[in-house]
């Protein structure tokens, strides 16, 4: 009976510590963001950061409905619920295009493609693990509209740059379907209604 006081009160010790640990693990977790500056390459981005509800490549094949399934008649019919378009085939069309571009390449070239965005600050960081190591700071991301008119001159080049990558730039060959890169790489082209307009 007297040991009684001494394990509430070392219970409650135990259990004020772990949850001051899981606090001050939280907060790290949350200050390191998807954005990182102190590993191997100057920035560090998840390729998780693209696994969305619209892609979904990472789920396995479906099975085929049962040979007598039919349709659900009241909600259309079954020309209309079979009738699902086929990717490859779709036109240019700016607005999801520039979606596109915005989702996946803005954070670093910025919105307008000059090179300015919100990851740069992090990618030229005199203190990231690259400067540190090499001894001077990365170089921010070219501005996309000059490099179109004037060194990846040709779609399929920026493309097949765009596929595989460099140091900083992820390899989008892994990330989206090469209709997709396309897409992005005619809006970086197109001075209509586009990113070099
Ligand atoms: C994590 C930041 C980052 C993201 C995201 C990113 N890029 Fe880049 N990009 C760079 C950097 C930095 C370079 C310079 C090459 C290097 O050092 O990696 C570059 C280079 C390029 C180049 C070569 C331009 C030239 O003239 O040298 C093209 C084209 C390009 N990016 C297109 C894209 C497209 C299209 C997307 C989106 C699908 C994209 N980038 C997403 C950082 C990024």
């Amino acid at each position: 009976m007297t040991a009684f006081p001494a394990n509430i009160k070392s219970m409650f010790t135990r259990r004020f510590a772990l949850v001051a640990g899981l606090l001050m693990l939280s907060s790290v977790a949350a200050s390191a963001c998807a954005v990182q500056e102190s590993n191997t390459y100057p920035v560090e981005l998840f390729s998780e950061m693209h696994y969305s509800q619209a892609y979904k490549a990472q789920e396995p094949p479906r099975l085929a409905p049962p040979a007598e399934a039919v349709v659900f008649a009241s909600i259309g019919d079954p020309e209309q619920i079979l009738n699902v378009p086929d990717k490859r085939e779709r036109a240019y069309d700016p607005v999801v295009a520039g979606n596109l571009y915005q989702v996946n390449c803005a954070v670093c070239h910025g919105v307008g493609g000059k090179g300015d965005g919100k990851a740069v600050r992090h990618i030229i960081s005199s203190s990231s693990f690259y400067a540190t190591t090499q001894g001077v700071p990365y170089a921010a991301p070219p501005d996309l509209v000059n490099s179109a008119a004037t060194r990846l001159t040709d779609r399929d080049i920026m493309v097949s740059f765009v596929t595989s990558g460099a140091v900083v730039m992820p390899a989008f060959g892994k990330l989206l379907p090469e209709e997709d890169i396309r897409d992005i790489v005619n809006y970086i082209f197109d001075d209509a209604t586009g990113l070099s307009k």
